[in-house]
């Protein structure tokens, strides 16, 4: 096994079967996959994390995916959207506080057209030179074009399963085809390119995730969120058994050593499952967080799956208690905007 990691970490490209080998070890012998995933991560990115925040402008949604709460079917929710101002004032008090890449995330929500996304990035920009990142969802290549030529650098889309059948299936909306020609022609206009999975959703297996990986690794990404599933009442799938934390550390690990100079979160669902795992990630591969910076009584409304709300502070100060936490696990913080690193 040891071998096999070596290899996998000088270039050689693992089996379906060999992937499925690696995330089956035990908690003893996953110690050598992140003890791997843990010196490339330092060889590419030192031992510092970038701390993205982020803003949740609207909790519609036009699409029902089975495993979230903002689904359109889910009748129970309040639902929110942040005017151009309340989301440019956010921004600001963030950049203010030190963030240097700002996520502008929603629903599928059509109300933002490209032109009223398109005057938040540019007043944005005005202000300070940040990264923006998209998280939006689907839209027509035109709008996509036209948001990144008014300044908009990356784009988060995860694929959420690499199986086709089960994507269809938990998507009744939209397809995997049409998610995968979104994700090209987002690569092919120029964005930094954020894709993801989901781990435990049910009907997976671990074939699914050895495809999930190398999927990330096809289209050539350069951001990737990896988290576990978390039931959510509100959905058809609340009922279901919640992922695993450890088998999601394993893929953080494992997508490190054969994808290298991605950037890779410590995904905020896994720190809601289980805060212990959330630490291990950033020394098994890990190195970027996402903080929440929009209002607090819009937090608890854009809720994906149950989570409990922090003590109310603000952005400046929750960034100073997130650095203190990150220093005192001996982690730094980087000063940059954390572009993808092109080798
Ligand atoms: N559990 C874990 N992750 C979820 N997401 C949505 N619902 C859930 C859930 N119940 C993730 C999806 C989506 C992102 C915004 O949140 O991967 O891309
Ligand atoms: Fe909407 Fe995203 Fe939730 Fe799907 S995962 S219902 S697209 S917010």
């Amino acid at each position: 096994m040891r071998e096999l990691l070596y290899r996998i970490a000088e270039g050689y490209v693992p089996t379906l079967s060999e992937i499925e080998n690696i995330l089956s070890l035990n908690e003893e012998d996953a110690e050598i996959l992140f003890k791997i995933a843990d010196d490339i991560k330092k060889l590419y990115f030192g031992n510092s994390i970038h701390i993205r925040g982020i803003i949740e402008f609207s909790n519609y949604c036009r699409a029902n995916c089975k495993y979230c709460g903002l689904r359109c079917s889910n009748d129970k929710l309040i639902r929110y959207r942040m005017s151009k101002e309340e989301i440019i004032n956010c921004a600001k008090e963030a950049i203010d506080a030190g963030y240097k890449t700002l996520v502008l995330q929603s629903g599928e929500d059509l109300y933002y057209t490209k032109e009223i996304l398109g005057d938040i990035i540019k007043s944005i920009k005005e202000y300070a030179d940040i990264s923006i990142t998209l998280s939006i969802g689907e839209r027509k290549f035109e709008d996509y074009k036209y948001l990144k030529e008014v300044g908009a650098d990356r784009f988060l889309m995860k694929h959420e399963t690499a199986d086709e059948l089960l994507y269809n299936n938990l998507h009744p909306h939209s397809t995997f085809n049409n998610r995968m020609s979104c994700l090209k022609n987002l690569k092919q206009l120029g964005y930094q390119l954020g894709s993801g999975f989901i781990i435990g959703l049910p009907g997976q297996t671990l074939r699914t995730i050895a495809k999930d990986i190398m999927l990330l690794k096809e289209l050539d990404v350069d951001m990737a969120g990896i988290g576990p599933f978390i039931p959510h009442k509100g959905t058809p799938l609340g009922s279901e058994k919640p992922g695993s934390a450890f088998l999601t550390v394993k893929v953080i690990a494992l997508s490190r050593i054969l994808l290298k100079r991605v950037h890779l979160p410590a995904t905020t669902a896994l720190g809601v499952l289980d805060k212990k795992y959330r630490d291990k990630a950033f020394f098994a591969g890990a190195n970027v967080i996402m903080q929440k910076i929009e209002p607090y009584n819009y937090r608890k409304l854009y809720e994906i799956y149950p989570k409990t709300l922090e003590d109310k502070k603000s952005i400046k100060q929750e960034r100073q208690e997130l650095e203190i936490y990150l220093k005192g696990l001996n982690l730094e913080i980087s000063n940059d905007k954390g572009d993808a690193l092109i080798l």
